[in-house]
């Protein structure tokens, strides 16, 4: 059991969906028109806003795609094992900010030794920066789309290396954590912050002394917003409402919304919780199928809740999820804490003073992100969202109310409009290569009192329950959904599936089609080890269908695998890779993509690509062959073009043991921003001594002896060029 909260790879198998959700069987053959799916036409083009892209044209809201072919401007990358961020040539980076940065005037720099006080953290950059935005920062201190020399930039801080952030590592004696001021740091360590960034020369640097510069953590109070605030399921005794709550968790990735405000959706929050196996006797039937359903399983055994004595406002005692108290509602205890989080939640990077609102209507999950789709006047709002874990779902959630392009300018008050009444949809990928997307709302398709899976009592429950309503409709289990990006030139959709060791032979399908041994140092790595990328386009090109066809966009693997069942893309040594995860299109329409590896670490450490997508159903339909050990099984797919030299290049490779994660891009398109997150993040195994440097795996980015730090990095050209393409 891990004592605190890591991330996503050590965490992911609690979460594994093993639901007798029937989708292996249930795979449609519905003929649809490949042709009528791809016609969609983009004939209001003049009053598009690109999501993706952040690109407003004009203060109205109306947007337009960049045009032109593009050429990637680089010459790629080798694979390297250095503790080092290797960079195409031509291009150059610089610091951004590291882990325990200051953020406001007067804080000393970080020590990196451990030492600062829990409370300094409220001031200073947290720990594993991830998915990121920059908003474009005008003079009167309100957004400015087009703003690209100084902006707020928004970065998640998912989670925390124990091992370097105390003065020498984790306190833990008898399974507890004795030490309130270490866990008190970790919980500020995490969250998100907001600071402004300025250009300075060819590059940008971080305002210290900014009044936007702000953290936002586990300990910020925040508003319940949408159909379940006020919901039973969400009393707690810091809110006997069910409308607040405090701090955000697994900040992982996340959005943005075109009136201006950031999005931080929360993934691994489910192991913040301690819950010991006895409270599973005081709990009803219905609250252990939700309670298994999301991890908070008995026995989770998260160590946070375990400080003594806790404060008078339960800082640590909230951790513990299990029936403490004698009430009937839950309100004089944190029995329903789990259910306040899981959420996306919304926050107003240009008013410091602001609540951040958790919007329930877009579902509780795993969340990795929430990426808009493209924002055309008069059609309902779009936001795609993954659910990380093995076998979960791709859910979407469409707007009740149409866009209107004066919102562009109501900041945050257009966040209740938008996103607290919609719907909330999970994709069904059929064999033919047509898709659909169920609805999950009550009363409608068997999602009620009666459902067989869970009995649901209302539409609140339904969200706070997404992943079995999901189950219930037959949803289909992906290998592990992370970042999407959508194509601001005709508004398809690309996701990652990062990899799956969970994928048995017998249970591959055409949108999971791989099961093969990809062995690292000679251990075998089964599954579908190094991931894929699939992307859909909406039926009508319109975000709000509920039909859409799909492909495989990219097969990840190392360029040496069996070409036929495993390297279907042709991937070469400039540019194999293995574990997508990051996703960003930039407005240009060069689609960069980010890697956080666990397979193909042997042979380079984390990288980030840049690849000239083509479109949907540009490729052919193939039958894949999978084996283990004399057993076979087949699976037909559909995969797009193979990339060529010119259209897939490694562009940078991160330094030891890190995640490339979390991109941003001004809105000039000259400077990109990239997460360097936890490097040596596996120093804290059993061979770490913190007294003893030579340990470390990574010392990046102060090299040395120095502790590794978390980061952010700013990438511009040496001739201010465009960054990773140019448009010819
Ligand atoms: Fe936090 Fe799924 O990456
Ligand atoms: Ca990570
Ligand atoms: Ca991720
Ligand atoms: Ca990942």
């Amino acid at each position: 059991m891990t004592p605190t909260p890591t991330d996503c790879p050590t965490m992911l198998t609690d979460t594994e969906n093993d639901s007798t959700n029937p989708e292996f069987g249930h795979i449609l053959s519905e003929r649809l028109s490949r042709r009528d799916m791809l016609k969609g036409s983009f004939g209001a083009a003049a009053t598009l806003y690109f999501g993706s892209s952040s690109l407003l044209l004009s203060a109205s809201g109306e947007t337009r795609a960049a045009t032109g072919a593009l050429k990637l401007n680089f010459a790629a990358v080798n694979k390297t094992l250095d503790d080092k961020v290797t960079l195409a040539q031509g291009y150059s980076y610089r610091i951004i900010s590291s882990t325990g940065d200051p953020l406001a005037e007067g804080i000393p720099a970080y020590s990196n030794n451990g030492s600062e006080r829990a409370e300094s953290f409220n001031k200073r950059v947290g720990d594993h920066h991830d998915g990121m935005h920059f908003f474009g920062l005008g003079k009167n201190g309100l957004w400015s789309p087009l703003a690209s020399d100084r902006g707020l930039l928004c970065v998640n801080h998912e989670s925390i290396t124990a091992g370097f952030l105390h003065p020498t590592g984790a306190t833990i004696v008898d399974e507890k954590r004795p030490n309130d001021n270490e866990v008190l740091k970790e919980m500020l360590a995490i969250g998100m912050s907001i600071a402004e960034v300025k250009k300075v020369g060819q590059s940008y640097t971080l305002i210290q002394n900014s009044r936007f510069n702000r953290r936002i953590t586990s300990m910020t109070d925040m508003e319940i917003t949408g159909p379940a605030a006020r919901s039973p399921l969400m009393i707690t005794k810091y809110s006997v409402t069910g409308t607040r709550t405090r701090g955000t968790i697994g900040n992982c990735a996340n959005g943005h919304t075109p009136w201006g405000t950031y999005l931080t959706c929360e993934e691994n929050w489910a192991y913040f919780f301690r819950r010991p196996a006895a409270d599973d006797s005081k709990r009803s039937a219905r609250e252990l199928a939700s309670l298994k359903r999301y991890g908070v399983k008995g026995n989770s055994l998260s160590l946070w809740a375990t400080v003594q004595p806790d404060t008078a406002d339960n800082r640590f005692g909230r951790w513990d999820a299990s029936i403490n108290g004698t009430s009937s509602d839950g309100s004089d205890d944190y029995r329903n804490g789990p259910n306040t989080f899981g959420w996306v939640v919304e926050i107003d990077p240009f008013n410091p003073d602001s609540t951040p609102k958790k919007r329930t209507a877009l579902g509780r999950f795993a969340h990795e992100g929430a990426w808009p789709g493209l924002v055309i006047a008069g059609q309902p709002l779009v936001w795609y969202m993954g659910c990380d874990s093995r076998h979960e779902y791709i859910y979407k959630y469409v707007s009740n109310a149409v866009w209107d392009p004066a919102d562009a300018k109501r900041g945050a008050a257009a966040g209740d409009k938008y996103l607290n009444d919609g719907t909330l949809y999970v994709a069904r990928f059929n064999a033919d290569g047509s898709g659909d997307w169920l609805e999950l709302t009550y009363g409608r398709n068997g999602i009620d009192r009666d459902n067989s899976y869970y009995s649901f009592s209302d539409q609140a429950d339904v969200l706070i329950n997404a992943r079995l309503a999901a189950d219930a409709r037959g949803a289909t289990k992906m290998d592990r959904p992370e970042w999407g990006a959508v194509n601001p030139k005709n508004g398809e959709v690309y996701m990652t599936l990062t990899y799956n060791p969970s994928r048995a032979l017998d249970k591959v399908d055409a949108a999971n089609p791989r099961f093969y041994n990809d062995p690292k140092k000679g251990v075998a790595q089964k599954g579908n080890a190094n991931g894929h990328i699939i992307r859909w386009a909406e039926h009508d090109a319109k975000g709000s269908a509920t039909k859409f066809q799909w492909d495989v966009f990219l097969f990840a693997a190392r360029s040496s695998a069996d070409p036929v069942n495993v390297n279907i893309s042709g991937l070469t040594a400039d540019n194999d890779f293995s574990s997508p995860d990051g996703l960003w299109f930039a407005r240009s329409g060069l689609l960069w993509v980010e890697t956080d590896d666990h397979a193909y670490t042997d042979a380079s450490n984390c990288m980030l690509l840049a690849a000239i997508p083509g479109k949907v159903g540009d490729g052919s339909t193939k039958s894949i062959v999978n084996s283990d050990n004399g057993q076979q099984s087949t699976a037909t797919t559909h995969v797009g073009a193979a990339p060529r030299e010119d259209s897939l290049r490694r562009f940078l490779v991160g330094p030891v043991d890190c995640e490339i994660t979390g991109l941003a891009e001004t809105p000039d398109g000259r400077a990109l921003f990239v997460n360097i997150q936890h490097p040596g993040e596996t120093t804290t195994g059993k061979n770490f001594n913190i007294a003893d440097p030579s340990t470390y795996l990574s010392h990046w980015p102060q090299g040395g002896t120095a502790r590794p730090r978390s980061s952010t990095i700013v990438i511009t050209r040496d001739d201010g060029g465009p960054i990773g393409a140019d448009l010819t």
